[in-house]
């Protein structure tokens, strides 16, 4: 925030319903105070629940989070297993919370692969918050875009759709993502400034914001950051502003 702008005029105007983050830079941070990767992971955790709370004062609708794409299996086995365990434990010790929060979780990517016990507890938190309604958060767990188009179009031959109803609604129906909007703005922490295979077909005409902060260390502060540059920025979707609209000229 600039100090003249509120947080209620941001909240009224310019809020963006959904805000996807690629959570990076846990390894880094762990690995700059002399600690093992994992603990980075573990302080990553930590820092969820208290952005899932300040995206709901601010008015957030939906909440996306890269947990874990189709492509980290390519980790060392050890890390891959603590961060599975990690996350099974975060599902345990949050889920309650969140509940109580009104989070409603949604899990985005490919259940096959986890484990059965992941599985289950996904479904149960899943089951469990399915009519809350503060905030949506979706967690990207062995998610990874190509993969979903992949499925889709896959499911769309199956079924045998002819090919004259085939076109973007058609298909965005066949996504994981099918009921919930768009990202408007994807936020990446760390300084990497890639999409990594990350909501590919959805982010087509998202607002982009990188920060150099690592994951554990990003604070809602880092969030309003966001969410006023945001704010600033004129979006167009292809078309032109409402200005040149009236007057003729392309934007
Ligand atoms: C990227 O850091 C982070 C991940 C691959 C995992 C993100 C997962 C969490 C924060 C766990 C909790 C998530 C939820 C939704 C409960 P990195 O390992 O790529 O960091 P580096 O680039 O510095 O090595």
């Amino acid at each position: 925030m600039n100090g003249q702008t509120s947080q209620n005029e941001i909240q009224v105007e310019s809020t963006p319903k959904h805000i996807a983050i690629i959570m990076d830079g846990n390894g880094r941070w762990a690995q700059q105070r002399g600690l093992p990767r994992l603990l980075g992971h573990k302080a990553g955790t930590k820092n969820v629940r208290k952005i899932i709370a300040a995206c709901i004062e601010r008015g957030v609708r939906v909440l996306t989070l890269f947990a874990f794409s189709t492509e980290n299996w390519m980790r060392p086995f050890d890390e891959v297993r603590g961060l599975m365990y990690l996350l099974g434990e975060y599902i345990d010790r949050e889920t309650p919370h969140l509940h109580r929060m009104g989070v409603q979780i949604r899990h985005l990517g490919r259940k096959e692969g986890l484990s059965p016990g992941l599985q289950r507890k996904i479904r149960n938190a899943v089951e469990l918050t399915k009519e809350n309604s503060a905030i949506t958060v979706c967690v990207a767990l062995n998610y990874g875009g190509r993969n979903e188009i992949i499925h889709a179009i896959r499911t769309m031959v199956g079924k045998g759709i002819p090919l004259e109803e085939i076109n973007e609604e058609t298909f965005a129906a066949h996504l994981c993502t099918k009921d919930i909007p768009n990202p408007d703005l994807v936020i990446r922490t760390s300084g990497e400034t890639r999409l990594s295979n990350f909501l590919i077909w959805e982010t087509a005409y998202s607002e982009f914001w990188f920060t150099p902060i690592f994951w554990p260390d990003f604070t809602h502060k880092y969030l309003d950051q966001a969410i006023q540059d945001y704010a600033s920025r004129q979006r167009r979707f292809g078309s032109v502003s409402v200005a040149n609209r009236a007057n003729g000229t392309a934007a």
